[in-house]
């Protein structure tokens, strides 16, 4: 394997079927032994899709199921951070989280601020467009202030006011468990981004799966509106 992607997205689905079909209790998955699996790959940046601005819509005894399953899985990731040496952040809206949540999140940035491993980053309460409204407020207070004229936005310029300012766009997005769907996911971001959809449920992937899934990004040419690249 030699064409790893840069930065990978998933979004993990599949979590409630699994759980049913077997009638156990849902999880997070493997979501943690994921981030490792993509650093000892070689992956530099990995985004996973933990909860939507649509999920809200869910019954409210699942919503606090899943925030207490984030709770522990952010836990587990500060523990992880420290053990790996990587760096997690949190994007999306998170006036909307608990205070309690919110503190963990502060306290998984704190700790693994410095840290130069992979970047992982965790979307909760996270949606594209609700990401891209929330940027041109930023931009449109800077008009307001007179720091930048309309004229001054470009695709940088709102690139930068997302919450994924400093961090490259995904070279892959995956989807698990059939759904061919972004569901409102890095819409901005993934303009370019090769899609890997698998019928395998998020519990059951593993390592072998996600190689698989970088092996067809190797397999793929990206042209970015050029001309293939053997015809160059
Ligand atoms: C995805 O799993 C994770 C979240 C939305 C939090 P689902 O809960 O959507 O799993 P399915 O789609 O019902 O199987
Ligand atoms: C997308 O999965 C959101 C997450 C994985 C967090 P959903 O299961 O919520 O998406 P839909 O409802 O099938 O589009
Ligand atoms: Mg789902």
């Amino acid at each position: 394997m030699n064409k790893i992607p840069s930065h990978i997205a998933i979004i993990m689905d599949g979590n409630g079927r699994w759980a049913k079909e077997r009638g156990l209790k849902r999880t997070m998955g493997h979501a943690e032994k994921i981030i490792k699996d993509a650093d000892d790959l070689g992956v530099k940046y990995l985004t996973v899709y933990a909860f939507s601005t649509e999920n809200w819509s869910r019954p409210e005894d699942e919503i606090s199921l899943l925030m207490q399953l984030l709770d522990k899985y952010l836990r587990k990731c500060e523990k992880m951070s420290i053990k790996h040496n990587f760096r997690a952040r949190v994007i999306g809206d998170r006036t909307a989280l608990s205070d309690s949540l919110n503190r963990v999140i502060d306290s998984l940035e704190e700790t693994s601020r410095d840290f130069t491993g992979l970047n992982l980053l965790i979307a909760i309460n996270y949606g594209g467009r609700n990401e891209i409204v929330r940027g041109i407020r930023k931009i449109s207070k800077r008009i307001q202030s007179g720091e930048i004229t309309p004229g001054d936005i470009d695709e940088k310029c709102l690139s930068d006011a997302l919450d994924t300012a400093d961090v490259p766009d995904p070279d892959l997005v995956i989807r698990t468990r059939g759904e061919q769907r972004l569901s409102n996911f890095l819409l901005w971001q993934l303009a370019y981004a090769e899609m890997y959809f698998t019928d395998v449920y998020w519990p059951d992937f593993d390592r072998g799966q996600l190689e698989k899934a970088i092996e067809f990004y190797g397999s793929r040419d990206r042209k970015f509106g050029n001309v293939a690249e053997d015809k160059i």
